[in-house]
C-alpha cells in the first residue's frame, strides 16, 4: 500500500478509496458499537454452553441446562388432562344430570367441552349455534320432539333417532298419500285441518271435513288437540314451530310422503361423559325443560 495519506480538514487517515475525488476516512467504530458487539459475543457464547445449538450429525449439543421446549410442552399436557380428569371423573360421578348443573364449575367444564364437541359433530345438521335447517331441529327454542329434559336429551345423543340403534326413538310419520292409506281428497282436506291448529289461513269447510279423520288417523300421535306427544316424537301442530314447513304445499307433502329425520346415534362414537358435557351444553342454548 501506498503512503497513508491524511485527510487535511480533518486531520483523519484515509482508506485510500476515492469516488470521484470523495475520499473515505478510517474512523475508528464508536466505541458503545464495540462495547454491543463484544457483549453479543460473550452473550453467544454463553448461550452454546447452557442452551441447546449446533447441530451434529448424531443428534445436537443439548447444553448444560438441558433445556427442551417438547418436554415443556409434554409436561403442560400431562398437566391440564390431570386437571380435565378430575372434572371428567366428577361428570361421570354426578348422582344425576341436574347435580352437573347446579355444580357451577362442573357446568362450566361441561358447557366449554359441550360447545367444542357441538362445533365439531352436530353443527353440520343443527347450525352453528344450533338453530337448525329444515327437516334439521332448532334446539334454541323450546320446541322438542322427544324432550327437552336433560335426561331426555341425554337419550337422545345416545341411541339417536331412527339410527339403526336398537333404543333409538323410533316412531315415523306415514306417507298417507303415497302409501294409500287415504285418498288424495281427504289428504287435502287435512292440510287445511292442520292449519286451522295454528291459526293460520284455511278452508274452513275442508277443515271440519277433515276433523274427524285426524282423530281417527293422526289423534293417536299427534294428540286430540294436536298438541303433539314427545313419547312418540309427534311435533305439536298448534304453534308456529315447525319442523319441515307450516305452508300448505310443505304440510302437504307431509302427509302425502311421509316423514321420518334420522339423527345418527352418538353412544360408541363418543365417550359416556362425551354426551354428557353435549347434553348440558343443549339443555343451556335456552329452551331445556
Ligand atoms: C346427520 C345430521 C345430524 C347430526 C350430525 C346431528 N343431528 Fe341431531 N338431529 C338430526 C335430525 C334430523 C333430528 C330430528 C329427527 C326427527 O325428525 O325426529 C335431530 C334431533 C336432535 C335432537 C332432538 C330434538 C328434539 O326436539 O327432541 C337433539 C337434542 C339433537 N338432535 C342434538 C344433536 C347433537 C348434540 C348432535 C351432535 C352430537 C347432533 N344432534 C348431531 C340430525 C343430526
Ligand atoms: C305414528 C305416529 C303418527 C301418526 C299416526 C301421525 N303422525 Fe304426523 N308425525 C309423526 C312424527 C313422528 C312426525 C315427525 C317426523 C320427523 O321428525 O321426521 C310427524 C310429523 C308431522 C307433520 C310435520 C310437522 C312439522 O313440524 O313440519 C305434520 C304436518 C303431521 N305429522 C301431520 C299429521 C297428520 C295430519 C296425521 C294424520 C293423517 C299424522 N300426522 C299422523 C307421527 C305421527
Amino acid at each position: 500500500m501506498a503512503e497513508k495519506e491524511i485527510d487535511e480538514p480533518s486531520g483523519v487517515e484515509t482508506t485510500g478509496h476515492s469516488w470521484d475525488d470523495i475520499k473515505e476516512l478510517n474512523n475508528p467504530l464508536p466505541r458503545w458499537w464495540l462495547i454491543v458487539f463484544w457483549i453479543t459475543v460473550a452473550w453467544s457464547i454463553g448461550y452454546w454452553v447452557l442452551m441447546p445449538s449446533w447441530p451434529g450429525i448424531n443428534g445436537y449439543l443439548k447444553g448444560t441446562r438441558n433445556h427442551s421446549e417438547r418436554a415443556n410442552v409434554t409436561e403442560a399436557v400431562a398437566a391440564l388432562d390431570a386437571q380435565r380428569a378430575d372434572a371428567t371423573r366428577r361428570l361421570l360421578t354426578a348422582p344425576d344430570m341436574q347435580a352437573i348443573e347446579n355444580d357451577p364449575d362442573l357446568q362450566a367444564f361441561a358447557l366449554a367441552a359441550g360447545e367444542s364437541l357441538f362445533g365439531d359433530n352436530c353443527a353440520t345438521c343443527h347450525g352453528a349455534g344450533g338453530q337448525g335447517f329444515k327437516g334439521f331441529p332448532n334446539l334454541n327454542d323450546d320446541s322438542w320432539l322427544w324432550g327437552g329434559r336433560l335426561e331426555d336429551i341425554r337419550q337422545t345423543l345416545r341411541y339417536g333417532i331412527r339410527s339403526g340403534h336398537e333404543n333409538a326413538h323410533l316412531s315415523i310419520m306415514q306417507a298417507y298419500g303415497a302409501g294409500g292409506l287415504l285418498p288424495r281428497e281427504t289428504v287435502d282436506d287435512l292440510v287445511h285441518y292442520v292449519r286451522s291448529l295454528s291459526g293460520e289461513e284455511h278452508d274452513a269447510a275442508a277443515a271440519s271435513r277433515a276433523a274427524p279423520v285426524f282423530q281417527a288417523q293422526c289423534a293417536q300421535c299427534h294428540g286430540t288437540e294436536g298438541k303433539g306427544d314427545q313419547s312418540q316424537g309427534a311435533p305439536n301442530l298448534t304453534d308456529p314451530i315447525w319442523l319441515y314447513g307450516g305452508d300448505a304445499a310443505t304440510i302437504r307433502e307431509t302427509l302425502w310422503n311421509g316423514r321420518a329425520g334420522v339423527m345418527p346415534a352418538w353412544e360408541g362414537r363418543l365417550s359416556e361423559e362425551e354426551i354428557l358435557a353435549l347434553a348440558v351444553y343443549v339443555h343451556s342454548l335456552g329452551g331445556g325443560e
